[in-house]
């Protein structure tokens, strides 16, 4: 369960995305004998790509400027700037990811304090017994501590979809692609009384081929694993209904009267950026982030199947090739997080990395089987390096072993 690491005593950092959990001994320039931090999902290897843009994402905001509380009276959503508002439409509109006609938008601190705020909105009030609150595991480590941190009356956790068997009403959190394992998916539930609330993190074209352009009801994205910019704490919901969107923000404003103008427009910026470059393939300037990210994962991928292929110790996931609208090309998903397992008869494969000094995430957190371990793919070169270079020590280990 997620309270466990304070139950343990320690403070774990923000879930996925921590940078300060440096595995109490990390060190950035990976020395031979240092720990490698890919437990997390911090998305460092799009620091590479930023530093080429140089200052084409440079904002300046003077002393004087938006001190206001508020960002405009033409939205629902008060807080949320303008400018952020145009370069999430376009963005999505260039991807065609999702659709953005018709919706609201409610900006979050992250979108992890979006995924609290759906929960108030969709729970009802007046019932005698919370809500049950589920997805299908292997879900998102965090939503387990995120639905029942603060022991809401309204809504709980209730574990795994598939084992939800209870004629109660419910919420179903389905992430596509899903963390950890990088699958498309759906509900599972599929029962009157339900709602379902689509985490889309991971819908952008380095991950996955954009198939559609989704028009689900409420769906959540985050700059963090879109762009990179994790440390601004930007998430956005897209939104059909529109007083589940005035709920979602009375949420917001209730937990902190709106979100960071600063980080508004930097990711406004860096949104708009992403969307110009983003029609260009191939092109000399760089400048196009898909391309890169896409560029960079896939390398990655190939390099990790290869250094597992000749042994019997680790199976990856296999993808499907698929048509991308996106690029328009056929192209298979290159997900930010390896899902591994680990051969049979090995029960804890998080321990075979800690073996070689590798911090990876236990299936366990995922309510999966401690046989399966992810790694985010996206670290920098030195780390994914590093996990390469012990992997292929861990296999010669194992193999004279046998
Ligand atoms: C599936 C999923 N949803 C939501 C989040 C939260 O992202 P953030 O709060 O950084 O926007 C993450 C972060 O790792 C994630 O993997």
């Amino acid at each position: 369960m997620g309270g466990t690491d304070q139950a343990r005593g320690t403070t774990r950092s923000p879930n996925e995305t921590d940078a300060n959990d440096n595995g109490g001994g990390v060190t950035r320039n990976l020395p031979s004998d240092g720990l490698i931090n890919l437990d997390h999902g911090d998305p460092t290897m799009y620091e590479a790509f930023w530093r080429k843009m140089g200052d084409k994402c440079t904002v300046v905001i003077k002393g004087y400027e938006h001190l206001s509380y508020f960002s405009t009276n033409k939205n629902p959503c008060w807080f949320l700037e303008p400018k952020l508002e145009d370069s999430i439409r376009s963005l999505h509109g260039a991807v065609g990811n999702a659709e953005t006609d018709g919706y609201t938008i409610v900006v979050g601190t992250g979108s992890s304090q979006l995924l609290q705020a759906v929960l108030y909105a969709l729970a009802p009030q007046d019932q005698p017994d919370p809500i049950n609150v589920v997805s299908a595991a292997p879900f998102y480590s965090s939503y387990p501590e995120t639905t029942n941190i603060v022991r809401s009356g309204v809504y709980k956790w209730a574990g795994d979809a598939h084992g939800f068997d209870k004629d109660e009403p419910y919420i179903e959190f389905v992430t596509s692609p899903n963390n950890p394992n990088g699958v498309i998916r759906g509900p599972v539930v599929n029962r009157d009384g339900g709602f379902v609330v689509y985490d889309l993190a991971y819908y952008w074209p380095q991950y996955t081929p954009i198939t559609s352009s989704l028009d689900f009801d409420i769906m959540l994205f985050t700059a963090s694993k879109c762009t990179g910019h994790a440390g601004s704490r930007i998430g956005w919901a897209l939104v059909k209904d529109k007083e589940v969107a005035k709920k979602m923000i009375t949420f917001v404003v209730a937990s902190s009267i709106g979100v960071s103008k600063e980080s508004q427009l930097r990711v406004a910026k860096i949104l708009q950026v992403v969307a110009d470059g983003c029609k260009r393939f191939g092109s000399s300037d760089g400048d196009n982030l898909f391309e890169y990210g896409r560029n960079v994962l896939a390398k990655r991928w190939e390099i990790l199947r290869e250094t597992v292929k000749n042994t019997q110790m680790f199976t990856l996931p296999k993808y499907p090739l698929q048509h991308c609208n996106y690029n328009g090309d056929l192209t298979q998903a290159h997900p930010a997080f390896a899902w591994i397992k680990c051969k049979d008869g090995m029960e804890e494969c998080e321990k075979v990395f800690k073996g070689v000094k590798i911090l990876v995430r236990s299936g366990r957190r995922f309510g999966s089987d401690p046989g399966y371990a992810r790694v985010s793919m996206m670290g920098k070169d030195e780390e994914f390096n590093g996990l390469i270079e012990r992997l292929s020590s861990v296999i010669q280990i194992c193999n004279n072993d046998d």
